[in-house]
């Protein structure tokens, strides 16, 4: 009994393996899954067998995947009530150039890739390809798949030194700004559920802040209160950026954040 326990355990904790892609319908079968209250991550590795720094940083990614740091990221959306998820892959550009490639500068290269906001609505999507790859694609992958897209939006590339603690701060950072993206979202579209009492707060906020014509100040003043703070509280940094959504709004000089 002892030794399955011990068993299970690992196997818990191995979950977050490198998974390499073989094919397309793995890759945006994770990629492009809704799921509202529990959504997936996507960090992704592309590489080629002849890069020598693609060989350095397969260890360094496979340390990222098993990284303690991606369970203590921040929940700040209140939407997300099973947590986030991450996958990790690597895609063998000598096997998907043409496809998951394409848009690549070179090798190696690391995204994330946010999840979606709402479900694929495939009936609106056309095949964005020329002729001549719609006509490679049924000879090779027999056929196409609607789904197997991808909005260039929900991709964020990686750009830093590829050590592990720089990776860890980048994924950190993509994930808590894209939550908060989302709630302010919500709130500057007035489509707060009215169960969540953070989206609601933030629109009463958003209301009385919005004619506010020196957003500059006050950003400054929550700066300064936060400078002296080791965990800023959730409705501080929510006014943060409501007040920086509406001097974005209202056209202002973009404000220099600081890295989160
Ligand atoms: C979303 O994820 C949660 C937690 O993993 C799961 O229980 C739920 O069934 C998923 N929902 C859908 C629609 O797949
Ligand atoms: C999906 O797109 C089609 C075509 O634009 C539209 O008619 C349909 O209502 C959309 N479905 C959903 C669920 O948004
Ligand atoms: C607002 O939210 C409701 C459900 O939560 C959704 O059906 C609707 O499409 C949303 N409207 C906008 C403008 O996003």
């Amino acid at each position: 009994m002892k030794i399955l326990l011990c068993l299970s355990l690992i196997a818990t904790v191995a979950l977050a393996i490198v998974e390499s892609v073989t094919s397309l319908d793995q890759f945006y079968g994770v990629v492009n899954n809704f799921n509202a209250t529990n959504p997936t991550y996507t960090v992704v590795k592309y590489y080629t067998n002849w890069c020598s720094h693609c060989k350095k940083l397969k260890p360094v990614f496979e340390q990222l995947s098993e990284s303690s740091v991606l369970s203590e990221v921040d929940i700040v959306d209140p939407a997300l009530t099973s947590g986030i998820n991450f996958a990790f892959f690597e895609v063998d550009c000598e096997l998907f150039g043409n496809m998951l490639c394409k848009r690549l500068d070179g090798f190696p290269a690391v995204e994330i890739i946010k999840p979606l906001r709402s479900e694929l609505n495939v009936t609106r999507l056309e095949d964005p390809r020329g002729w001549i790859d719609r006509l490679l694609d049924t000879i090779t992958n027999a056929g196409y798949d609607l789904t197997w897209t991808l909005d260039t939006d929900r991709i964020v590339t990686f750009n830093g030194r590829r050590n592990l603690d720089v990776f860890e701060r980048f994924v950190q950072a993509v994930v808590t700004s894209d939550q908060w993206d989302r709630v302010l979202q919500l709130i500057v579209n007035d489509n707060c559920s009215d169960k969540d009492e953070l989206c609601e707060d933030g629109r009463e906020y958003f209301l009385k802040m919005n004619d506010e014509t020196n957003c500059a100040e006050k950003i400054a003043d929550i700066e300064n209160e936060m400078k002296d703070l080791k965990d800023v509280p959730k409705d501080l940094m929510l006014r943060y950026m409501i007040l920086n959504k509406i001097s974005e709004l209202n056209n202002e000089e973009p404000l220099e954040q600081d890295e989160l």
